[in-house]
């Protein structure tokens, strides 16, 4: 290696730079950017469809009537009317909350970092699903969290499996400092936690006073299906952080989501959020402020929800022509992911290398994962690209794919039936 190579300040990093990881979603990004790829990879909302005469409205609206507010620091908590807004919204989950417990965050994403910074010291214990959200782990193991993941099936998180590991780690003598869930749709695995199973995961939560942290920021997509309880709602003990975003139904851009936490734990986000970035753009909550009173959001929600439908069905009849016979799939009700597993030994990690060159992208199921699983799963998403762009996607995937297992078998290695932990009807 060249002298210039060499990093001078290596030695002098903090201990938690070398578990630092990149999201496996984040590297594809430059890679995908090139408009001849159609990436199926990034959970990109459809922003493209944004009302734009409601856009020019909000930001005149801003500019001539709240522009020193707009422009000045604000309280660390966030604005009480965006707090106002976001118990609107969470009626529509039908849960009340109060609006004193709200803390806007810069994305759902700073939420994840302020219950981990607040909690985790290196080494100690996180539970969550698996698979899981990169971006989550990515922060678990910046602060050097020892994640255990928790099977899945078709209707979420194993919640059974849930009091076997407490009931292990109690005999250890160990405790989680908590459990990270995504209960709606989840990223990556598109499943959704049925009713039973989140009664008795709070049941189980109050019990053992675990603390559980559930991320629900596409609760809200919901296109087919009947809605479920939030884990919050059900909550009567205090033992859940919910975290929530305006990233899907508003843009990612606006970097604006938010969360409910019991007073004790409240007071310490705060702290740890003055220490991180001492408030949340005042501007971008201006716009989610105009967007969400003013009911604008409901016509955009709607017309993101029909949009998906239709995606999402081009997507699974696509699945359906050009994947081989073993291969299984989520269905979801909601938001923008398929977690399809492939029949062994096909390698997702390998396979993207020549999907890459094909011009299609997903992400590899083992990013979702801290242990090395997931090597034969791959997350689609059909939430940014158009039927006709999703249905050539996976064309071009099948072939890949169809190659791949042509050179397994031609070197001799026989073939598996896919993953058992996929769900939800697979094909
Ligand atoms: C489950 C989950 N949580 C959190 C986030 C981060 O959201 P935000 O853009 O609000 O930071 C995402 C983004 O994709 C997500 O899928």
């Amino acid at each position: 290696m060249s002298k210039s190579r060499l990093d001078k300040y290596e030695g002098r990093y903090a201990a938690r730079v070398g578990d630092m990881r990149s999201s496996a979603i984040r590297d594809l990004m430059s890679l995908t950017a090139r408009p001849e790829v159609i990436s199926l990879a990034g959970g990109m909302p459809a922003t493209e469809c944004f009302p734009g005469e409601v856009f020019d409205r909000i930001n005149l609206h801003i500019g001539a009537n709240k522009r020193a507010l707009s422009l000045q620091y604000g309280p660390t908590e966030g604005f009480d009317f965006v707090k106002d807004d976001i118990a609107v919204l969470l009626a529509e989950e039908d849960t009340a909350i109060d609006p004193a417990r709200v803390l806007i965050t810069t994305g759902a994403q700073q939420g994840i970092d302020l219950v981990t910074k607040t909690f985790v010291d290196p080494g100690d214990i996180v539970l969550a699903e698996g698979p899981t959200y990169a971006g989550a782990l990515a922060t678990f193991s910046t602060y050097q969290a020892d994640v255990r993941h928790l099977p899945m099936d078709g209707d979420g998180l194993v919640v059974e499996e849930l009091e076997n590991v407490l009931a292990e780690l109690e005999i250890e003598g160990r405790r989680p400092k908590f459990l990270y869930v995504v209960p709606n749709f989840s990223n990556p695995g598109g499943t959704t936690l049925s009713l039973e199973r989140r009664k008795r995961l709070v049941e189980l939560a109050g019990e053992k006073e675990l603390l559980v942290i559930e991320d629900n920021p596409y609760g809200l997509l919901r296109f087919a299906g009947e809605p479920v309880s939030t884990l919050l709602s059900l909550d009567r003990a205090e033992n859940v952080v919910y975290l929530g975003s305006f990233s899907k139904i508003i843009s990612p851009g606006i970097r604006t989501g938010y969360l409910i936490a019991p007073p004790a734990i409240y007071q310490k986000m705060v702290f740890g959020k003055q220490a991180t970035d001492l408030c949340s753009s005042p501007l971008n909550q201006l716009f989610v402020h105009e967007f969400i009173s003013s009911g604008a959001w409901v016509e955009y929600v709607q017309r993101q929800r029909s949009l998906y439908l239709s995606r999402r069905d081009a997507m699974l009849a696509a699945l359906r022509k050009e994947f081989p016979p073993g291969s299984t799939w989520t269905v979801p009700q909601g938001g923008f992911f398929v977690w399809a597993t492939l029949p062994e030994p096909v390698h997702t990690g390998d396979l993207l290398v020549k999907a890459i060159e094909e011009n299609v992208a997903f992400v590899g199921g083992a990013g979702f994962f801290t242990d090395g699983r997931g090597t034969s799963s791959m997350r689609l998403s059909f939430s940014g690209q158009s039927e006709e762009r999703i249905r050539e996607g996976i064309c071009r995937l099948g072939g890949v794919i169809r190659e791949q297992m042509g050179l397994y078998e031609a070197l001799g290695f026989s073939g598996r039936q896919g993953e058992s932990v996929d769900r939800d009807g697979g094909s």
